[in-house]
């Protein structure tokens, strides 16, 4: 009898389930918005064919080891650090990701960042509920504009690109630090490849779209982040270790850069506390991707990939 068992370790939106009830798979899930422990899911999917996982779900050897029937694991994420991609690619188990549907979310929200740390909107929106506006006043809140500045765009793949686009039309230049040349930023917004050390010493606003792996874990180390302009600020909505943010966290202590606006962490859930007592930062709560029009998509996105490799045919976007 073939194994139809699928295990979702949250309740993703409704859409995608729905194309795995219409195939008849038996569908399992962790309704809850606490991530579900180890325990938990080795124990919950001990016999099921698919997983379809959260970026807060660490699936290692162990978990892999566990999951002897798994033939997919859908990770409902563009990125996909969270999971031994390589282990399980040795164990026969194929894994697939959610790129593309959320491009265009993620590069609104970063944007929203960057005109949020530029325009010290929370600064502005503090100083309104707290009853202190005493009305109009030349210097209140002085920010800087975006056109003319230089944007220096970090992994310029889809999202990078996206972030780009957007920000051409705001006036900005754009230089980027990417392992390949991309033509058509290139081409269509004049983009312009540059070394790393380049782009951090020349931004205005620095931006980052890598995925975390063993290549760019603290890519963005503290010689780097020194060389950065005494006016210019830095946003993450990639991965929060990328970048050494403790000493990111120092030199926005004692305003060494601009302002920097994050939407990753080190640790997630856990916050620095540190970052919270600061000023100059815009801190989100990793929702790049929190749309209903990319959520849904990368709903349906997970389930295409968990049909497709439940009834033996190719997923549509395989990392492994
Ligand atoms: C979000 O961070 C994602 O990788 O989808
Ligand atoms: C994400 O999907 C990217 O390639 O930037």
């Amino acid at each position: 009898m073939v194994n139809n068992k699928i295990f979702i370790t949250s309740d993703i939106p409704e859409i995608g389930i729905n194309l795995l009830k219409n195939k008849g798979y038996k569908i399992q899930i962790h309704n809850s918005t606490n991530s579900i422990t180890k325990e938990k899911l080795v124990k919950s999917a001990k016999d099921s064919a698919a997983l379809i996982t959260l970026l807060s779900d660490k699936i290692d050897k162990e978990i892999i080891d566990k999951l002897p029937n798994l033939k997919i694991i859908a990770n409902y994420a563009a990125g996909f650090n969270n999971i031994d991609i390589k282990y399980a690619k040795e164990k026969g188990i194929i894994v697939t990701n959610t790129p593309d549907v959320l491009t265009d979310s993620t590069a609104d929200l970063t944007v929203s960042l960057i005109l949020a740390c530029a325009r010290r909107i929370l600064e502005g929106v503090e100083l309104v509920n707290k009853n202190k506006f005493k009305g109009w006043q030349p210097k209140l809140l002085l920010g800087f504009e975006l056109r003319d500045k230089i944007v220096g765009i970090i992994g310029m793949g889809r999202i990078g690109f996206a972030v780009a686009y957007r920000l051409k039309s705001f006036g900005c230049k754009i230089i980027y630090y990417s392992k390949s040349i991309n033509r058509i930023a290139e081409k269509s917004i004049n983009a312009k490849r540059v070394s790393l050390n380049e782009l951090m010493k020349k931004s205005d606003i620095i931006s980052l779209h890598i995925p975390l792996n063993e290549k760019t874990k603290n890519l963005i180390n503290k010689e780097k982040l020194e060389l950065m302009k005494k006016e210019a600020i830095l946003i993450n909505t990639a991965r929060g270790e990328v970048l050494d943010e403790n000493h990111l966290i120092q030199m926005l202590k004692v305003n060494r850069i601009f302002a920097a606006g994050f939407d990753v962490y080190h640790n997630e859930p856990k916050i620095n506390q540190e970052l919270l007592k600061l000023n100059n930062v815009v801190l989100l709560p990793h929702i790049g991707s929190a749309t209903i029009e990319a959520r849904n998509r990368m709903s349906i996105l997970v389930a295409k990939n968990v049909i497709a490799v439940l009834s033996g045919k190719k997923p549509l976007t395989q990392v492994n």
